[in-house]
């Protein structure tokens, strides 16, 4: 186990799982996992949530929700380390050795951090440009009893921090990320030549070997994402899924042959693709192209496909979500895990920068 190369990767608990983050994210771990390949670590960044302030009672439900999720997706706790950041305190102290390293400059101009900001502050970007300066006079000179919070702020050290005091070797992140992988990198790197050391290597993102798949939403636009009608959740119940998908945008439907497709249209085949059979794409590919298809049969087959993938996920997930010993049993050993793991980089950070006892 022990020279085999690390995999970590954090997931905010803000809400349930959609299929785009099960497709897209979680089935690849549960691959990964089972391959053997990598010693996976794979967490739910609790800490992260607390940047926009959620309701106490909210966050602790979404830690159960997403935790239930993981592992009813197929993450084996005695196969992966499974833990909530919160658990590991060794996370907060090296945020604080982390952050003398980091210039409120550049994370000032983090895009993520732009956007939050605004937001926090109830302000909507300009349409074209994106005036770092204007950021900082709005947050700073804001003439609002609104505020953004530091933590916000800091969220890319604390990231790097979850990426770094495991000394990972890969973080699969979507492309939303990129940018915080990249200061995780920037960061390390400024650590080892101030400290004249070469302690931390650098992360890399970690594709799956092909392209990442981007699942596209039921909305007729964009990618799956939480807005009303767009996703279908894995907890989502049969019923749920087919009306979802009954009611998915479409268009009126091809007029002559070989007729390239709309995105909304095209968005349905890359779903069937995702969840059906390739005779099934054959088919209503053809049926498109010769001008005989009937959406209501494809969407059809899709709420089918998606029911029939999703329906062992969400009944394992009502069975694990209120099993309270066994979540707690798994994050006893998770965090067990993650703090021995975290606890050694602390003491060799604290001891590169000069802490150390008398
Ligand atoms: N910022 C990530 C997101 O919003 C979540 C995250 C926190 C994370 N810490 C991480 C992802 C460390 C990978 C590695 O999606």
């Amino acid at each position: 186990m022990d020279n085999k190369k690390i995999v970590l990767s954090g997931i905010r608990p803000t809400g349930q799982l959609h299929l785009g983050n099960y497709l897209g994210a979680l089935s690849n771990f549960v691959k990964m996992q089972n391959e053997g390949k990598y010693d996976s670590y794979y967490f739910i960044a609790d800490l992260h949530a607390l940047t926009t302030n959620p309701d106490p009672k909210e966050l602790h439900t979404n830690v159960r929700h997403i935790l239930a999720e993981y592992l009813a997706a197929g993450l084996d706790p005695e196969k992966s380390t499974i833990f909530v950041q919160s658990d590991v305190p060794e996370v907060s102290e090296m945020y604080l050795l982390l952050n003398m390293h980091v210039g409120i400059g550049e994370l000032m101009r983090t895009a993520a951090f732009k956007d939050k900001a605004r937001k926090a502050l109830g302000i909507t970007a300009p349409t074209q440009g994106d005036d770092d300066e204007d950021v900082a006079k709005e947050i700073i000179g804001a003439s609002t009893n609104k505020r953004v919070n530091a933590g916000l702020l800091t969220y890319p050290t604390l990231m790097a921090v979850d990426i770094l005091i495991q000394r990972a070797d890969f973080v699969p992140v979507g492309k939303d990320q990129e940018q915080h992988l990249e200061l995780t990198r920037r960061f390390a790197r400024r650590f080892n030549s101030f400290y004249k050391t070469e302690y931390f290597k650098e992360p890399q993102n970690f594709n799956f070997g092909s392209a990442p798949v981007k699942v596209p939403g039921l909305d007729g636009s964009g990618k799956m994402g939480k807005s009303e009608g767009n996703c279908i959740y894995l907890v989502d119940d049969e019923k749920t899924i087919r009306k979802k998908v009954m009611r998915a945008v479409t268009d009126g439907g091809p007029t002559e042959p070989n007729m390239p497709m709309a995105e909304p249209v095209q968005n349905l085949f890359t779903i069937l693709k995702l969840v059906g059979t390739p005779d099934k794409v054959e088919f209503f590919t053809e049926a498109y192209n010769n001008c005989s298809i009937r959406y209501g049969d494809l969407k059809k087959e899709i709420a089918e496909d998606i029911v029939a993938l999703t329906t062992p996920i969400r009944e394992r997930i009502l069975d694990i979500e209120n099993d309270d010993a066994y979540l707690h049993r798994v994050l006893e050993m998770g965090a067990e895990r993650a703090r021995a793991r975290a606890g050694k980089t602390l003491a060799d950070v604290r001891e590169i920068m000069g802490i150390t006892k008398f």
